[in-house]
């Protein structure tokens, strides 16, 4: 059975109101002995914070010859039906760095940075925050439809059996808002784009429920089963660029690919979902996050 102690440390922590997320490239010329040394050191504990590693297709390739999760790959540029595209910025190692406290998160980030500091270069430096109510900074709740308790496990962790079990596929997108915009919009139609109500967080029904709405786009049956996956996205930014840093936890890659498919309008219905009118994608990567013990063996050799 899959239980919290198989994954890395952190995953269902809630709520994760500080979090900073570091995505890098690692040196082609620095030895695996090197890397995997750093790496380990990168992730020594940190009070109050959790440093979750994760590895792109090809640097889990490199460091890990012998076997790979069956659906891991890079994470490729998507274009929609209506227009849209959905970017790949693929980099190879990403450390997820989260807790309560934002001074214990630095913490962490300088001991990440500084190991790393001879062995990578990092594409994204960013830092990420929550409020109370988890509402991203369009002002809707974002993560009430995650499952819960255990169901978090069922949707998050490759199951028993299959290489990689206990890891998960990771989606890390940053999205950025056009708050301007979203912001002229009536009530009614801000909660027609996410397909809930703004104040109470209630979803729409029937009629009410667009089929361009963000919850239309996103929740998703396939032969009666829910394609549920983990969210743990951020809020992201300061007063001039901001949005929401998305970041999902799965057991199945299409049940990732799908969503933004979906998103995308390429389905039969061909209706793409309206949140991106007000918000634009501007990274995507695919990782895999080993679990708690295939991340130790990984480690174990290293200096
Ligand atoms: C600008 C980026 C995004 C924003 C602001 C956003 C915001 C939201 C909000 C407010 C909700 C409704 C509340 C909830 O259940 O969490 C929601 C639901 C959801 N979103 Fe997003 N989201 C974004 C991107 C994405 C992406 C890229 C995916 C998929 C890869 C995704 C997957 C989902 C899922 C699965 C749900 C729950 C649907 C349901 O079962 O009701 N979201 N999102």
């Amino acid at each position: 059975m899959l239980s919290d102690a198989i994954c890395q440390a952190g995953l269902l922590e809630e709520p994760g109101r500080s979090a900073h997320y570091l995505e890098m490239n690692l040196h082609p010329d620095v030895s695996n002995e090197q890397i995997l040394a750093a790496l380990k050191t990168a992730v020594q504990p940190v009070s109050g914070a959790f440093i979750a590693l994760c590895f792109g297709s090809d640097a889990w390739d490199r460091l890990n010859p012998s076997w790979r999760p069956a659906q891991l790959q890079p994470f490729r540029q998507l274009d929609g039906k209506n227009g849209y595209s959905m970017p790949a910025t693929q980099s190879d190692v990403y450390f997820w760095i989260h807790g309560e406290d934002q001074g214990d998160i630095m913490d962490a980030v300088l001991q990440v940075h500084e190991a790393m500091r001879d062995v990578a270069v990092c594409t994204l430096d960013l830092n990420g925050f929550k409020n109370r109510e988890a509402r991203d900074l369009t002002g809707f709740v974002d993560g009430t439809a995650n499952p819960k308790g255990d169901k978090r496990l069922d949707a998050a962790l490759i199951p028993e059996g299959e290489p990689g079990a206990g890891g998960s596929y990771v989606l890390t997108q940053r999205w950025q808002h056009h708050l301007q915009a979203f912001s002229h919009l009536s009530l009614h139609e801000q909660e027609q784009v996410i397909g809930r109500t703004k104040s109470g967080n209630v979803e729409l029904e029937g009629d009410a429920m667009p089929p361009t709405s963000h919850v239309s786009r996103t929740d998703v049956k396939i032969d009666g089963v829910g394609q549920k996956i983990y969210r743990r996205s951020t809020p992201y930014g300061g007063a001039d660029e901001h949005g929401l840093y998305f970041l999902a936890f799965a057991c199945d890659l299409k049940r990732i690919s799908i969503q933004l498919e979906r998103m995308l309008g390429n389905t039969d219905d061909g209706f793409s979902d309206y949140l991106m009118k007000y918000s634009t994608a501007k990274t995507g990567a695919y990782w895999f996050m080993p679990s708690r013990a295939d991340l130790e063996t990984l480690l174990a050799g290293a200096a």
